[in-house]
Protein backbone atom coordinates (compact mmCIF):
# COMPACT_ATOMS: atom_id res chain seq x y z
CA UNK A 1 0.00 0.00 0.00
CA UNK A 2 2.84 2.20 0.72
CA UNK A 3 4.92 2.27 -2.48
CA UNK A 4 1.09 2.56 -4.42
CA UNK A 5 0.64 5.74 -2.38
CA UNK A 6 4.09 7.06 -2.83
CA UNK A 7 3.58 6.58 -6.48
CA UNK A 8 0.27 8.74 -6.13
CA UNK A 9 2.13 11.42 -3.92
CA UNK A 10 4.46 11.71 -6.96
CA UNK A 11 0.92 11.99 -9.43
CA UNK A 12 -0.36 14.63 -7.35
CA UNK A 13 3.18 16.81 -6.98
CA UNK A 14 3.84 16.28 -10.85
CA UNK A 15 1.45 19.46 -11.89
CA UNK A 16 3.62 21.60 -9.19
CA UNK A 17 6.77 21.16 -11.51
CA UNK A 18 8.07 18.16 -9.43
CA UNK A 19 9.67 15.15 -11.57
CA UNK A 20 11.08 11.57 -9.68
CA UNK A 21 14.61 11.83 -8.43
CA UNK A 22 16.41 8.29 -8.29
CA UNK A 23 18.59 9.80 -5.00
CA UNK A 24 17.69 12.07 -2.60
CA UNK A 25 21.00 14.37 -3.70
CA UNK A 26 20.03 17.61 -4.64
CA UNK A 27 16.31 16.93 -4.56
CA UNK A 28 14.09 19.90 -4.06
CA UNK A 29 11.70 17.96 -2.05
CA UNK A 30 12.11 14.28 -0.01
CA UNK A 31 8.94 12.35 0.78
CA UNK A 32 9.69 9.57 3.65
CA UNK A 33 6.31 7.42 3.68
CA UNK A 34 6.41 5.38 6.91
CA UNK A 35 4.73 2.49 7.77
CA UNK A 36 3.61 2.47 11.61
CA UNK A 37 2.93 -1.76 11.81
CA UNK A 38 5.93 -2.68 13.76
CA UNK A 39 8.24 -0.80 16.29
CA UNK A 40 10.94 -1.59 13.81
CA UNK A 41 9.85 0.39 11.42
CA UNK A 42 9.06 3.43 13.52
CA UNK A 43 12.48 3.18 14.76
CA UNK A 44 14.06 3.12 11.04
CA UNK A 45 12.02 6.59 10.49
CA UNK A 46 14.58 8.90 12.80
CA UNK A 47 17.50 6.98 11.31
CA UNK A 48 16.33 7.86 8.03
CA UNK A 49 15.39 11.48 8.82
CA UNK A 50 18.70 11.86 10.19
CA UNK A 51 20.65 10.97 7.16
CA UNK A 52 17.75 12.54 4.77
CA UNK A 53 19.02 15.81 6.49
CA UNK A 54 22.11 15.86 4.87
CA UNK A 55 21.37 16.20 1.61
CA UNK A 56 18.59 18.94 2.86
CA UNK A 57 21.55 21.59 4.98
CA UNK A 58 23.81 20.60 1.55
CA UNK A 59 21.78 22.02 -1.28
CA UNK A 60 19.88 24.61 0.83
CA UNK A 61 23.65 25.79 2.04
CA UNK A 62 24.25 25.97 -1.84
CA UNK A 63 21.62 28.36 -2.71
CA UNK A 64 18.72 30.37 -1.53
CA UNK A 65 16.13 27.44 -2.27
CA UNK A 66 14.32 25.83 0.13
CA UNK A 67 14.18 21.95 0.32
CA UNK A 68 11.09 20.28 1.64
CA UNK A 69 11.70 17.71 4.22
CA UNK A 70 8.27 15.97 4.49
CA UNK A 71 7.12 12.20 6.20
CA UNK A 72 3.69 10.81 5.37
CA UNK A 73 2.29 7.58 5.84
CA UNK A 74 0.98 5.67 9.33
CA UNK A 75 3.54 7.21 11.13
CA UNK A 76 3.23 10.79 10.65
CA UNK A 77 -0.53 9.62 11.40
CA UNK A 78 0.27 8.35 14.82
CA UNK A 79 3.39 10.54 15.61
CA UNK A 80 3.05 13.85 14.06
CA UNK A 81 3.91 15.61 16.80
CA UNK A 82 6.81 13.63 17.92
CA UNK A 83 8.07 13.75 14.80
CA UNK A 84 8.60 17.59 14.50
CA UNK A 85 9.71 18.13 18.35
CA UNK A 86 12.36 14.80 17.38
CA UNK A 87 13.15 16.40 14.16
CA UNK A 88 12.52 19.91 13.53
CA UNK A 89 13.81 20.16 10.01
CA UNK A 90 11.03 18.15 9.31
CA UNK A 91 8.45 21.11 7.14
CA UNK A 92 5.50 18.52 6.36
CA UNK A 93 3.94 16.16 8.17
CA UNK A 94 0.72 14.39 6.50
CA UNK A 95 -0.88 11.06 6.64
CA UNK A 96 -2.47 8.40 4.63
CA UNK A 97 -5.23 10.41 4.14
CA UNK A 98 -4.55 13.56 3.20
CA UNK A 99 -1.61 13.77 0.29
CA UNK A 100 -4.49 15.10 -2.14
CA UNK A 101 -3.75 18.19 -0.34
CA UNK A 102 -0.27 18.47 -0.91
CA UNK A 103 -0.37 20.91 -3.19
CA UNK A 104 -1.96 23.40 -1.30
CA UNK A 105 0.77 22.41 1.56
CA UNK A 106 3.94 23.23 -0.63
CA UNK A 107 2.61 26.08 -1.94
CA UNK A 108 1.99 27.70 1.48
CA UNK A 109 5.39 26.45 2.04
CA UNK A 110 7.35 27.59 -0.81
CA UNK A 111 6.44 31.22 0.09
CA UNK A 112 9.14 30.56 3.04
CA UNK A 113 12.36 31.26 2.43
CA UNK A 114 15.20 29.15 3.44
CA UNK A 115 15.54 28.86 7.60
CA UNK A 116 12.15 30.96 8.58
CA UNK A 117 11.03 28.41 11.94
CA UNK A 118 7.90 27.39 12.62
CA UNK A 119 6.25 27.62 9.59
CA UNK A 120 5.68 23.65 9.75
CA UNK A 121 2.31 22.13 8.66
CA UNK A 122 1.12 19.02 10.53
CA UNK A 123 -2.19 17.65 8.42
CA UNK A 124 -3.40 14.67 10.08
CA UNK A 125 -7.24 14.77 9.34
CA UNK A 126 -9.71 12.25 8.25
CA UNK A 127 -11.18 14.91 5.64
CA UNK A 128 -15.04 14.38 5.05
CA UNK A 129 -14.02 14.17 1.05
CA UNK A 130 -12.82 11.49 -0.44
CA UNK A 131 -9.31 11.46 -1.69
CA UNK A 132 -9.61 9.24 -4.52
CA UNK A 133 -11.79 12.38 -5.62
CA UNK A 134 -9.29 14.57 -5.84
CA UNK A 135 -5.91 12.62 -7.03
CA UNK A 136 -5.15 13.13 -10.61
CA UNK A 137 -4.76 10.47 -13.07
CA UNK A 138 -1.74 8.83 -13.00
CA UNK A 139 1.55 9.57 -15.06
CA UNK A 140 3.77 7.52 -15.00
CA UNK A 141 3.31 3.87 -16.00
CA UNK A 142 3.56 0.90 -13.27
CA UNK A 143 4.66 -1.27 -15.83
CA UNK A 144 2.99 -4.75 -16.60
CA UNK A 145 2.48 -5.50 -12.96
CA UNK A 146 0.13 -2.56 -11.29
CA UNK A 147 -0.86 -1.75 -7.82
CA UNK A 148 -4.56 -0.62 -7.58
CA UNK A 149 -5.72 0.24 -4.22
CA UNK A 150 -9.56 -0.31 -4.03
CA UNK A 151 -10.29 0.24 -0.43
CA UNK A 152 -8.62 1.79 2.57
CA UNK A 153 -8.76 1.46 6.59
CA UNK A 154 -10.34 -1.12 8.39
CA UNK A 155 -12.72 -1.79 11.33
CA UNK A 156 -12.21 -5.33 12.76
CA UNK A 157 -9.97 -3.89 15.47
CA UNK A 158 -7.92 -6.61 16.37
CA UNK A 159 -6.07 -5.96 19.25
CA UNK A 160 -2.49 -6.00 18.03
CA UNK A 161 -2.92 -3.76 15.35
CA UNK A 162 -2.53 -0.20 14.91
CA UNK A 163 -4.04 0.19 11.15
CA UNK A 164 -8.17 1.10 11.97
CA UNK A 165 -5.99 4.22 14.06
CA UNK A 166 -4.13 4.68 11.99
CA UNK A 167 -5.81 4.45 8.06
CA UNK A 168 -9.30 4.95 9.96
CA UNK A 169 -12.58 3.58 9.03
CA UNK A 170 -13.68 0.84 6.14
CA UNK A 171 -13.83 2.97 3.00
CA UNK A 172 -14.59 1.56 -0.66
CA UNK A 173 -13.87 3.01 -3.65
CA UNK A 174 -16.74 3.09 -5.79
CA UNK A 175 -16.91 0.81 -8.85
CA UNK A 176 -17.25 3.00 -11.60
CA UNK A 177 -13.80 4.89 -10.35
CA UNK A 178 -11.99 2.04 -10.10
CA UNK A 179 -12.75 0.53 -13.45
CA UNK A 180 -11.49 3.89 -14.91
CA UNK A 181 -8.41 3.75 -12.99
CA UNK A 182 -8.22 0.19 -14.08
CA UNK A 183 -8.62 0.90 -17.79
CA UNK A 184 -6.23 3.60 -17.07
CA UNK A 185 -3.21 0.96 -16.09
CA UNK A 186 -4.18 -1.02 -18.56
CA UNK A 187 -3.57 1.47 -21.28
CA UNK A 188 -0.36 2.29 -20.03
CA UNK A 189 0.95 -1.47 -19.80
CA UNK A 190 -0.70 -3.07 -16.80
CA UNK A 191 -1.18 -6.90 -17.41
CA UNK A 192 -1.42 -7.27 -14.45
CA UNK A 193 -3.74 -5.97 -11.45
CA UNK A 194 -3.32 -6.09 -7.77
CA UNK A 195 -5.97 -4.74 -5.93
CA UNK A 196 -5.20 -3.53 -2.55
CA UNK A 197 -6.71 -2.97 0.44
CA UNK A 198 -6.17 -3.30 4.43
CA UNK A 199 -9.35 -5.12 4.51
CA UNK A 200 -9.59 -5.37 0.59
CA UNK A 201 -12.23 -8.65 0.89
CA UNK A 202 -14.58 -6.45 3.13
CA UNK A 203 -14.84 -4.40 -0.05
CA UNK A 204 -18.21 -2.89 -0.25
CA UNK A 205 -18.62 -0.14 -3.14
CA UNK A 206 -20.82 1.50 -4.76
CA UNK A 207 -21.49 -0.53 -7.63
CA UNK A 208 -22.26 1.28 -11.18
CA UNK A 209 -26.51 0.95 -10.71
CA UNK A 210 -25.99 2.27 -7.33
CA UNK A 211 -26.73 -0.74 -5.40
CA UNK A 212 -23.62 -1.99 -3.29
CA UNK A 213 -20.81 -4.21 -4.87
CA UNK A 214 -18.75 -7.01 -3.04
CA UNK A 215 -15.17 -7.56 -3.92
CA UNK A 216 -16.53 -10.66 -6.27
CA UNK A 217 -18.50 -8.37 -8.39
CA UNK A 218 -16.20 -6.16 -8.64
CA UNK A 219 -13.52 -8.55 -9.74
CA UNK A 220 -15.73 -9.89 -12.35
CA UNK A 221 -16.47 -6.39 -13.77
CA UNK A 222 -12.62 -6.00 -13.38
CA UNK A 223 -12.24 -9.18 -15.79
CA UNK A 224 -13.64 -8.21 -18.59
CA UNK A 225 -11.53 -5.66 -19.50
CA UNK A 226 -9.92 -6.32 -22.67
CA UNK A 227 -6.12 -7.00 -21.89
CA UNK A 228 -6.25 -7.74 -18.40
CA UNK A 229 -5.00 -10.90 -18.12
CA UNK A 230 -4.23 -11.08 -14.62
CA UNK A 231 -5.92 -10.43 -10.95
CA UNK A 232 -4.49 -10.16 -7.39
CA UNK A 233 -5.99 -9.07 -4.32
CA UNK A 234 -4.13 -8.25 -1.11
CA UNK A 235 -4.81 -8.44 2.24
CA UNK A 236 -7.58 -10.50 3.58
CA UNK A 237 -9.40 -11.49 6.64
CA UNK A 238 -10.78 -14.71 6.68
CA UNK A 239 -14.63 -13.10 8.04
CA UNK A 240 -15.05 -11.44 4.72
CA UNK A 241 -14.44 -14.91 2.40
CA UNK A 242 -17.70 -14.96 1.45
CA UNK A 243 -19.05 -17.82 -0.65
CA UNK A 244 -19.34 -15.11 -3.30
CA UNK A 245 -16.17 -14.90 -2.97
CA UNK A 246 -14.47 -18.25 -2.77
CA UNK A 247 -16.70 -19.26 -6.00
CA UNK A 248 -15.39 -16.30 -7.68
CA UNK A 249 -11.91 -18.12 -7.43
CA UNK A 250 -13.80 -20.76 -9.47
CA UNK A 251 -15.47 -18.11 -12.30
CA UNK A 252 -12.69 -16.09 -12.96
CA UNK A 253 -9.79 -17.30 -14.97
CA UNK A 254 -7.89 -14.19 -14.52
CA UNK A 255 -8.10 -14.58 -10.89
CA UNK A 256 -4.47 -16.14 -9.88
CA UNK A 257 -4.62 -19.46 -7.92
CA UNK A 258 -3.02 -17.58 -4.48
CA UNK A 259 -4.50 -16.22 -2.05
CA UNK A 260 -2.49 -13.93 0.64
CA UNK A 261 -5.18 -14.78 4.03
CA UNK A 262 -3.21 -13.90 7.42
CA UNK A 263 -4.79 -15.91 10.23
CA UNK A 264 -1.59 -15.12 12.81
CA UNK A 265 -2.01 -17.98 15.12
CA UNK A 266 -3.25 -21.57 15.15
CA UNK A 267 -4.74 -21.37 18.84
CA UNK A 268 -8.41 -20.60 19.83
CA UNK A 269 -7.42 -19.13 22.97
CA UNK A 270 -5.22 -16.54 20.94
CA UNK A 271 -7.12 -15.70 18.17
CA UNK A 272 -9.77 -14.71 20.85
CA UNK A 273 -7.82 -12.88 22.39
CA UNK A 274 -6.18 -10.61 19.47
CA UNK A 275 -9.97 -10.42 18.60
CA UNK A 276 -9.72 -12.26 14.95
CA UNK A 277 -13.50 -13.09 15.52
CA UNK A 278 -12.70 -16.57 14.05
CA UNK A 279 -11.17 -19.52 15.02
CA UNK A 280 -8.50 -22.36 13.29
CA UNK A 281 -11.47 -24.33 12.37
CA UNK A 282 -13.14 -21.42 10.50
CA UNK A 283 -9.49 -20.70 8.73
CA UNK A 284 -9.50 -24.78 7.70
CA UNK A 285 -13.22 -24.95 6.56
CA UNK A 286 -12.40 -22.01 4.19
CA UNK A 287 -9.14 -23.51 2.65
CA UNK A 288 -10.82 -26.84 2.32
CA UNK A 289 -13.34 -24.90 0.60
CA UNK A 290 -11.17 -22.85 -2.23
CA UNK A 291 -9.57 -26.15 -2.61
CA UNK A 292 -12.36 -27.72 -3.69
CA UNK A 293 -13.44 -24.86 -6.04
CA UNK A 294 -9.74 -24.31 -7.36
CA UNK A 295 -7.58 -27.11 -6.62
CA UNK A 296 -4.45 -25.94 -7.88
CA UNK A 297 -4.90 -23.02 -5.50
CA UNK A 298 -1.87 -21.96 -2.95
CA UNK A 299 -1.75 -19.75 0.25
CA UNK A 300 0.66 -17.63 1.89
CA UNK A 301 -0.68 -15.98 5.15
CA UNK A 302 0.57 -14.13 7.97
CA UNK A 303 1.59 -14.75 11.77
CA UNK A 304 3.10 -13.01 14.59
CA UNK A 305 4.50 -15.17 17.59
CA UNK A 306 4.56 -14.35 21.17
CA UNK A 307 1.56 -12.51 22.10
CA UNK A 308 0.49 -11.64 25.53
CA UNK A 309 0.14 -14.81 27.10
CA UNK A 310 0.83 -17.10 24.60
CA UNK A 311 2.33 -20.18 25.93
CA UNK A 312 4.23 -23.11 24.25
CA UNK A 313 0.80 -25.04 23.72
CA UNK A 314 -0.33 -22.52 21.52
CA UNK A 315 2.72 -22.02 19.85
CA UNK A 316 2.66 -26.02 19.21
CA UNK A 317 -1.25 -25.08 17.88
CA UNK A 318 0.38 -22.53 15.30
CA UNK A 319 2.86 -25.87 14.47
CA UNK A 320 0.48 -27.60 14.02
CA UNK A 321 -2.32 -25.39 12.12
CA UNK A 322 0.94 -25.04 9.51
CA UNK A 323 1.60 -28.68 8.77
CA UNK A 324 -1.99 -29.00 7.92
CA UNK A 325 -2.80 -26.26 5.30
CA UNK A 326 1.09 -26.55 4.15
CA UNK A 327 1.49 -22.79 2.81
CA UNK A 328 3.84 -21.86 -0.29
CA UNK A 329 5.07 -18.38 1.35
CA UNK A 330 4.55 -16.89 4.67
CA UNK A 331 5.29 -13.65 6.63
CA UNK A 332 5.97 -13.85 10.25
CA UNK A 333 6.74 -11.48 13.27
CA UNK A 334 7.44 -11.06 16.69
CA UNK A 335 4.58 -9.74 18.76
CA UNK A 336 5.56 -5.74 19.00
CA UNK A 337 3.59 -3.97 21.32
CA UNK A 338 1.90 -0.69 19.59
CA UNK A 339 1.06 2.58 21.46
CA UNK A 340 -2.78 2.66 21.84
CA UNK A 341 -3.67 -1.11 20.51
CA UNK A 342 -5.50 -3.20 23.95
CA UNK A 343 -2.76 -6.03 23.57
CA UNK A 344 -0.47 -3.20 24.75
CA UNK A 345 -1.96 -2.70 28.00
CA UNK A 346 -2.17 -6.58 28.50
CA UNK A 347 -0.63 -8.96 31.00
CA UNK A 348 1.35 -12.28 30.34
CA UNK A 349 4.24 -10.66 28.10
CA UNK A 350 6.44 -13.26 26.27
CA UNK A 351 10.05 -13.11 26.99
CA UNK A 352 12.23 -11.67 24.10
CA UNK A 353 14.42 -14.80 23.88
CA UNK A 354 11.11 -16.92 23.98
CA UNK A 355 9.52 -15.23 21.16
CA UNK A 356 13.23 -15.51 19.40
CA UNK A 357 13.00 -19.23 20.06
CA UNK A 358 9.59 -19.59 18.43
CA UNK A 359 10.04 -17.56 15.29
CA UNK A 360 13.39 -19.28 14.17
CA UNK A 361 11.28 -22.54 14.96
CA UNK A 362 8.09 -21.06 13.08
CA UNK A 363 10.34 -19.66 10.35
CA UNK A 364 11.99 -22.85 9.91
CA UNK A 365 8.86 -24.72 9.02
CA UNK A 366 7.58 -21.96 7.02
CA UNK A 367 10.92 -21.84 4.81
CA UNK A 368 10.75 -25.87 4.13
CA UNK A 369 7.49 -25.40 2.95
CA UNK A 370 8.22 -22.67 0.93
CA UNK A 371 11.18 -24.79 -0.63
CA UNK A 372 8.71 -27.91 -0.96
CA UNK A 373 6.46 -25.67 -2.71
CA UNK A 374 8.83 -24.41 -5.34
CA UNK A 375 10.26 -27.62 -5.67
CA UNK A 376 7.22 -29.16 -6.86
CA UNK A 377 6.82 -26.83 -10.02
CA UNK A 378 10.24 -28.45 -11.40
CA UNK A 379 9.06 -29.57 -14.19
CA UNK A 380 6.17 -27.78 -14.85
CA UNK A 381 5.21 -25.43 -17.88
CA UNK A 382 4.03 -22.56 -15.86
CA UNK A 383 2.89 -19.04 -17.72
CA UNK A 384 4.97 -16.32 -16.53
CA UNK A 385 4.79 -12.29 -16.83
CA UNK A 386 8.01 -11.20 -17.41
CA UNK A 387 8.13 -7.93 -15.52
CA UNK A 388 11.71 -6.44 -15.33
CA UNK A 389 14.94 -7.22 -16.39
CA UNK A 390 16.96 -9.68 -14.77
CA UNK A 391 20.64 -9.17 -12.55
CA UNK A 392 22.52 -10.78 -15.15
CA UNK A 393 22.90 -9.82 -18.83
CA UNK A 394 20.30 -11.47 -20.85
CA UNK A 395 18.18 -12.25 -18.38
CA UNK A 396 14.52 -11.59 -17.68
CA UNK A 397 12.84 -11.62 -13.70
CA UNK A 398 8.83 -12.62 -13.89
CA UNK A 399 6.19 -13.74 -12.04
CA UNK A 400 4.40 -17.16 -11.80
CA UNK A 401 0.56 -17.60 -10.88
CA UNK A 402 1.72 -18.09 -7.69
CA UNK A 403 3.76 -15.07 -7.24
CA UNK A 404 7.00 -17.05 -7.27
CA UNK A 405 10.15 -14.62 -9.13
CA UNK A 406 11.33 -16.70 -11.90
CA UNK A 407 14.24 -16.07 -14.00
CA UNK A 408 14.62 -17.06 -17.44
CA UNK A 409 16.90 -16.05 -19.95
CA UNK A 410 15.24 -14.09 -22.81
CA UNK A 411 15.26 -11.81 -25.38
CA UNK A 412 14.35 -8.26 -23.50
CA UNK A 413 11.47 -8.02 -26.57
CA UNK A 414 9.26 -10.18 -24.54
CA UNK A 415 9.36 -7.72 -21.42
CA UNK A 416 5.93 -7.46 -19.96
CA UNK A 417 4.90 -10.54 -21.64
CA UNK A 418 3.15 -13.37 -20.80
CA UNK A 419 5.17 -16.50 -21.74
CA UNK A 420 5.04 -20.12 -21.32
CA UNK A 421 8.18 -21.18 -18.99
CA UNK A 422 9.10 -25.13 -17.80
CA UNK A 423 10.84 -24.70 -14.61
CA UNK A 424 13.94 -26.27 -14.06
CA UNK A 425 15.34 -25.20 -11.22
CA UNK A 426 13.98 -24.39 -7.28
CA UNK A 427 14.95 -22.75 -4.19
CA UNK A 428 13.71 -21.66 -1.27
CA UNK A 429 13.02 -17.87 -3.02
CA UNK A 430 12.99 -17.94 -6.46
CA UNK A 431 12.85 -20.02 -10.12
CA UNK A 432 14.46 -20.62 -12.95
CA UNK A 433 13.08 -21.82 -16.30
CA UNK A 434 13.31 -22.42 -19.97
CA UNK A 435 10.86 -20.28 -22.51
CA UNK A 436 8.90 -22.42 -24.44
CA UNK A 437 6.81 -20.31 -26.63
CA UNK A 438 7.77 -16.82 -27.32
CA UNK A 439 4.23 -15.99 -28.14
CA UNK A 440 2.81 -14.05 -25.75
CA UNK A 441 -0.49 -15.74 -24.11
CA UNK A 442 -1.92 -12.18 -24.56
CA UNK A 443 -3.75 -12.93 -27.82
CA UNK A 444 -6.91 -13.63 -26.82
CA UNK A 445 -9.99 -11.57 -26.87
CA UNK A 446 -12.41 -10.12 -24.71
CA UNK A 447 -15.56 -8.35 -24.88
CA UNK A 448 -15.09 -4.67 -24.20
N1 LIG B 1 3.19 -6.99 16.12
C1 LIG B 1 3.64 -7.91 15.23
N2 LIG B 1 3.10 -8.10 14.02
C2 LIG B 1 2.06 -7.31 13.68
N3 LIG B 1 1.30 -7.26 12.57
C3 LIG B 1 0.38 -6.29 12.71
N4 LIG B 1 0.50 -5.71 13.91
C4 LIG B 1 1.54 -6.33 14.55
C5 LIG B 1 2.14 -6.19 15.82
N5 LIG B 1 1.70 -5.30 16.70
C6 LIG B 1 1.49 -8.17 11.44
C7 LIG B 1 0.25 -9.05 11.25
C8 LIG B 1 -0.39 -8.46 10.02
C9 LIG B 1 0.84 -7.97 9.26
C10 LIG B 1 0.55 -6.95 8.22
O1 LIG B 1 1.66 -7.42 10.25
O2 LIG B 1 0.68 -10.38 11.01
O3 LIG B 1 -1.14 -9.40 9.28
FE1 LIG C 1 -5.14 -4.92 11.45
FE2 LIG C 1 -5.79 -6.68 9.52
FE3 LIG C 1 -6.85 -6.92 12.02
FE4 LIG C 1 -7.60 -4.89 10.41
S1 LIG C 1 -7.95 -7.11 10.06
S2 LIG C 1 -7.10 -4.75 12.59
S3 LIG C 1 -5.69 -4.43 9.34
S4 LIG C 1 -4.66 -7.15 11.39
Amino acid sequence: MNVYDSHRIADVLKPLGFELSDTPEGSDMMVLNTCHIREKATEKVFSELGRLKEHKIKKESEGDTKVIMAVAGCVAQAEGKIITQRAPFVDLVFGPQTYHRLPEMVSKLTGIRSGSKNKRHIDTDFPAEGKFDYLPEETQSQGSSAFLSVQEGCDKFCTFCVVPYTRGAEFSRPVQSILDEALSLVDKGAKELNLLGQNVNAYHGAGKDGKIADLAHLLHELSEINGLERLRYTTSHPRDMTENLIQAHGDIKELMPYLHLPIQSGSNKMLEAMNRKHDAQMYLDIINDLRKIRPDIAFSSDFIVGFPGETEQDHLDTMELVKQVSFAACYSFKYSPRPGTPAANMRGLVREDVKTERLIRLQQLLGDQQKQFNESQVGKILPVLLDRKGREEGQLHGRSPYNQAVHVKASPRLLNEIVNVRIKTATQSSLTGEILTSESESTKTKAA
